[in-house]
């Protein structure tokens, strides 16, 4: 016998278990620009639902079960969105810094009776903000982990959030004019809207509804701006805003077609809506004194030729905000007569735009 024989099997075998331990292992697949998705990876598939336990990424090998969690989000359905991972790829990338990406001294030398109309709309924009802040922030520790990616794009949201809050504030603070007066029938509307416990609910109310309605509203401060500065808060913050619904869309289409009933998740909303008039003093979608202040703002000034320019531009645009809501209600998969009602009751029940 060759006495190398017995070597060159023992390496063919030793070949043979690594090819097979190769063939189970599956490694991860890279973009041809050599980053790594999620979606690279060979993860155990989403569930479509799960218990409220454990603490670790879905597809873990366990020999015990886990311990019992707090979870409330625990269905595929009531929260994933097919979107999820480009969204959060974007949201990385897009991220911006509100202290050196804005041009701060552009924002400088605005007529006084516009620089405090834009403090009146700053102010009440703030407080919208905090519920979009808080709100994804409070349900994060509620989703089970199963849905992680879910967990990733509200961490995003977060922080977009957080961030608007200091541009906002610091855009208040610019010219030296600070907050305005708070409103308190805002107050009593946000309260609402945090008060929320059921997630699908929360989302459907912010991120398809309330944060809807402020996309438009950043389209229009981009348009009426009064200077560089506030225009770019504005063009970097919808940007956000628009990943915010696209999340909130992507979520309800799931959770409506896998519904046989789409009307009987309509009325929950519907009763969500309604719950929230309890919380509201004012019936508009936009308070009638941040009205004025856009008008202000859009016509330049408080001269009567002036706000009469401005009057119109903002009554227009509380149509195209009408017009808009029903078109997102009805890309989400809602029928034509509930999209009106919903639209309608969230006209009554605001009180601001979340
Ligand atoms: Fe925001
Ligand atoms: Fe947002």
């Amino acid at each position: 016998m060759d006495p190398q024989e017995p070597k060159i099997t023992g390496t063919a075998a030793a070949d043979e278990t690594a090819k097979t331990a190769t063939a189970e292992r599956v490694g991860a697949r890279l973009e041809p620009d050599g980053s790594l998705l999620l979606t690279g990876l060979s993860l155990a598939p989403v569930p479509d639902r799960v218990e409220p336990a454990g603490v670790v990424f879905r597809g873990a090998p366990r020999a015990q079960p886990g311990p019992g969690m707090p979870y409330t989000i625990t269905q595929r359905e009531l929260v994933w969105a097919d979107n999820l991972q480009e969204l959060i790829e974007r949201a990385k990338r897009r991220q911006w810094n509100a202290s050196t990406d804005i041009p701060w001294a552009a924002g400088r030398n605005v007529a006084p009776d516009v620089e405090d109309a834009v403090a009146v709309i700053l102010t009440w924009m703030l407080q919208q903000e905090y519920a979009a802040w808080y709100l994804p922030a409070k349900f994060v520790a509620q989703i089970h982990p199963a849905y992680t990616e879910v967990g990733l794009f509200l961490s995003t949201q977060i922080v977009d959030e957080a961030r608007h809050i200091e541009a906002f504030l610091k855009r208040l603070y610019l010219n030296g004019v600070g907050l305005q007066e708070v409103a308190a029938g805002t107050e009593s509307s946000i309260k609402g809207l945090l008060m929320q416990d059921d997630f699908a609910r929360a989302s459907f109310l912010l991120h398809v509804l309330g944060e809807g309605t402020f996309t438009d509203l950043f389209h229009l401060l981009i348009e009426i701006a009064p200077d560089e500065a506030t225009r770019q808060i504005m063009v970097r913050s919808l940007e956000d805003e628009a990943r915010h619904v696209a999340y909130g869309v992507g979520r309800l289409r799931t959770h409506l077609s896998a519904q046989r009933d789409v009307a009987a998740v309509g009325q929950q909303f519907v009763e969500a809506l309604e719950a929230r008039l309890s919380f509201t003093y004012e019936v508009s979608g936009l308070p009638p004194y941040v009205q004025e202040a856009l008008a202000i703002v859009a016509g330049r000034g408080r001269s009567p030729v002036a706000l009469g320019r401005g009057v119109q531009r903002v009554r227009q645009f509380i149509d195209e905000l009408n017009a808009n809501r029903k078109q997102r209600l009805l890309q989400s998969g809602f029928p034509e007569p509930l999209a009106e009602h919903i639209s309608q009751l969230h006209i009554r029940s605001s009180g601001g735009l979340m």
